[in-house]
């Protein structure tokens, strides 16, 4: 492992206990959650619906995501870690006991016939794909299968819309611009390693695979 990976990995262990010590203050409520997503459905409850901004991309499956992670970028979006207007909209109106609702509340939906997924990825990798893989240590930290993050705080990728992955990777490069991009000390210096091309090429690969993440379309008129 090189340098700028194990100073990535002490990091990441840090952020990782901070995250944790944050998710035992408030607890959510699965019931309670399922009353505070009227303000989502309309994006991320119906399947294939695209943001146009800032490229014309499918919206990220939220269903079956780690709750520690979805808290983590609804918080991400309210502070301006990540940038992005109606996801800053949406979130700077939620209170902490609301986020740690609807994240509990989406990490079980659609889950009761969730796959128990093989400890290997369902899919071979090309030859040019698992050299970006390796060279970017992928799987140490979303697991072997890319749905089986270290730490809950982390996200599962494997199975996650490919154009939303690529727009996601292409975010981490930018921290030093007011209006797009997401400022992430672990994510940054990875996703900065690789040129546009390498990064569509492993977005392409891990959206491919499968994964229990999933768009649960849901009415309005519940
Ligand atoms: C207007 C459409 C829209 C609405 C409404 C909306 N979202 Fe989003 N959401 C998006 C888009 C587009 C993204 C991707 C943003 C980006 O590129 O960072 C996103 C990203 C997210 C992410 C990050 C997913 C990931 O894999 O990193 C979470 C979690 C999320 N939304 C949850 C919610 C919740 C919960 C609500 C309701 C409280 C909500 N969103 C309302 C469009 C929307
Ligand atoms: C040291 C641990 C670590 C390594 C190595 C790592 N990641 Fe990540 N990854 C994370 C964390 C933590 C996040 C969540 C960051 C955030 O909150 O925005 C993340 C987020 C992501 C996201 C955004 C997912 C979403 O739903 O928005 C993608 C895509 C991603 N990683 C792909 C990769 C790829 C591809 C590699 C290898 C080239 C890689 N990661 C290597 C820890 C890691």
């Amino acid at each position: 492992m090189n340098k700028t990976l194990s100073t990535i990995f002490a990091l990441a262990v840090a952020l990782g206990t901070a995250a944790v010590a944050q998710a035992q203050e408030v607890r959510g409520d699965v019931k309670a959650g399922e009353g505070k997503i009227a303000m989502c459905i309309g994006c991320h409850g119906i399947a294939g619906y695209q943001s146009s901004f800032p490229e014309v991309y499918k919206v990220p499956k939220i269903a079956g995501q780690n709750a520690g992670y979805i808290a983590a970028a609804l918080h991400g979006y309210a502070k301006g870690e990540r940038r992005f207007p109606t996801m800053h909209a949406v979130s700077v109106s939620l209170s902490d006991q609301d986020i740690a609702d609807i994240s509990a509340y989406y990490a079980q939906l659609g889950q009761a016939d969730a796959k128990a997924l093989p400890e290997a990825p369902s899919r071979e990798p090309s030859t040019e794909v698992a050299a970006l893989l390796q060279k970017g240590a992928c799987v140490s930290c979303h697991g072997a299968n890319f749905a089986k993050p270290i730490d809950p705080s982390y996200p599962q990728i494997a199975g996650q819309n490919a154009d939303y992955l690529f727009v996601a990777l292409k975010a981490y490069k930018t921290d030093n611009n007011p209006h797009i991009g997401r400022s992430n000390a672990i994510m940054g210096g990875i996703a900065k390693q690789f040129t546009n091309k390498e990064l569509k090429a492993l977005a392409g690969y891990i959206g491919s695979l499968d994964g229990n993440i999933k768009t649960v379309a849901e009415s309005r008129f519940r």
